[in-house]
C-alpha cells in the first residue's frame, strides 16, 4: 500500500502517474482487496461460530434445566406409584375377604347398610376401573420419564461437549422424540436405518444438526400429510445420515443461499434462518460435509456425512 499512500499524499501529481506506476497501483489494490476478502471470510467464520455456540448453549441449558426440574418430582411420583399399587392390591384382597364374610352377618340392619353402600358407591365398577386408571397413569409417568431422559441425552449435560463414540441412531431417536410435536401432525417418519458403527462426534451438536434438518423437513410439508424418511449408512470412512421430505422443495436460486446465516423464507417469528448455517458449521467442525438435492414440488433430501473416527485438526483443542 506504500505506493498508493505515497501517490495520494502527493495529490497534485496524480495526473502525471506513469503507466508503470499505474500497474503497480492496480496490483497493490488487487492485493489489498484480496487481503480484505480473506479477513472478511475469517470474520464471518468467527461470527458463525459465536452464534452457533450461543444458540447451542442456550438450548442445551434450557433442556438441561427443564430435565433437572422435572426429574426429581417424577422420581418420587414413580416410586410412590409402585407402593400405591401394592397397597391397592392389599386393599382389594381385604375387600374380597369382607365380601366373602358378608353371608355370615346375622344383623339384617348391618347387612342392608353394607349392600346399600356397595350399590351407591358402585364398588363393582371401581374394582374394574381402579386398575385401568393405575395402568394409564403409570404409562403416562413412564412417558414423562422418557421425555426427561431424551432431554438429558439431547443436551448431554453430564457429558459436556466431549468427543465421544456414540450410536448415531440413538441420537436421532432422542431428537425425534424432542421434535415429535412439530412432526406428528404433519408427517409420518420412516426409518430406513442401515448398520452403523459407533461414530466419534460431539453428540449434542450432532443432535442439533438432526433437529434442524427434521424441523425444516416438517415445515416443508405443505400437503395434508407428508413423509420424512431417515436413512443411514456407511461409505468408506464416513457415516452418513439422509433426511428426506416430500415437501415443497427449494428453488435453484434459494438453494445457493440456504446455508447463509439469516437466510429464511419463513415468516417473521417462524424462522431465524440460522438452522442450516449452524448445522453447516457443526458438520464442518466434524470434518464432514452436508449436501442437498431438491426439486420444487417434489421435496428435498439433506445428506450429512462425517468421519467415523474424528481426526483432530491442527488448532483444535482436545475438547471444545
Ligand atoms: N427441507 C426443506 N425443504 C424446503 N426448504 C427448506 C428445507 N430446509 C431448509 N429450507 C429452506 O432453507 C431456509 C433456511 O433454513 P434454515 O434452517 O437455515 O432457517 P429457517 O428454518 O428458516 O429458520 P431456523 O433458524 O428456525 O432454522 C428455510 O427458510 C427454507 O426456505
Ligand atoms: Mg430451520
Amino acid at each position: 500500500m506504500k505506493t498508493v499512500q505515497h501517490l495520494i499524499a502527493r495529490q497534485e501529481n496524480l495526473a502525471e502517474i506513469s503507466e508503470e506506476q499505474l500497474r503497480a497501483l492496480v496490483k497493490e489494490l488487487l492485493q489489498a482487496n484480496q487481503d480484505l476478502q480473506v479477513l472478511n471470510g475469517k470474520l464471518s467464520d468467527a461470527q458463525n461460530k459465536l452464534m452457533q455456540s450461543e444458540k447451542l448453549a442456550s438450548i442445551g441449558q434450557l433442556a438441561a434445566g427443564v430435565a433437572h426440574e422435572i426429574n426429581n418430582p417424577i422420581g418420587f411420583i414413580f416410586s410412590n406409584f409402585g407402593t400405591l399399587e401394592q397397597y391397592l392390591d392389599d386393599v382389594f384382597q381385604m375387600l374380597q375377604a369382607y365380601e366373602q364374610a358378608e353371608s355370615s352377618i346375622c344383623d339384617a340392619a348391618v347387612l342392608a347398610n353394607i349392600r346399600r353402600l356397595r350399590e351407591e358407591r358402585d364398588i363393582a365398577y371401581l374394582k374394574e376401573d381402579i386398575p385401568s386408571l393405575m395402568h394409564e397413569s403409570k404409562d403416562g409417568i413412564q412417558r414423562v420419564r422418557k421425555i426427561v431422559q431424551d432431554l438429558k441425552d439431547f443436551s448431554r449435560v453430564d457429558a459436556r461437549q466431549e468427543w465421544e463414540s456414540i450410536n448415531l441412531h440413538q441420537g436421532i431417536d432422542s431428537t425425534l422424540n424432542i421434535v415429535n410435536n412439530e412432526i406428528k401432525y404433519k408427517a409420518d417418519v420412516v426409518k430406513a436405518y442401515g448398520v452403523l458403527p459407533d461414530v466419534q462426534c460431539l453428540p449434542s451438536e450432532m443432535n442439533q444438526v438432526f433437529l434442524n434438518l427434521l424441523v425444516n423437513a416438517a415445515h416443508a410439508i405443505t400437503a395434508e400429510r407428508g413423509t420424512i424418511t431417515i436413512r443411514t449408512g456407511v461409505e468408506g470412512d464416513n457415516a452418513w445420515v439422509e433426511i428426506e421430505d416430500n415437501g415443497a422443495g427449494i428453488t435453484p436460486e434459494n438453494l445457493q443461499r440456504i446455508f447463509d446465516p439469516f437466510f429464511t423464507t419463513k415468516p417473521v417469528g417462524k424462522g431465524t434462518g440460522l438452522g442450516l448455517s449452524l448445522s453447516y458449521g457443526i458438520v464442518q467442525k466434524h470434518g464432514g460435509r452436508i449436501s442437498v438435492r431438491s426439486e420444487v414440488g417434489k421435496g428435498s433430501c439433506f445428506r450429512v456425512s462425517i468421519p467415523v473416527h474424528h481426526q483432530p485438526q491442527a488448532q483444535e483443542p482436545a475438547t471444545s
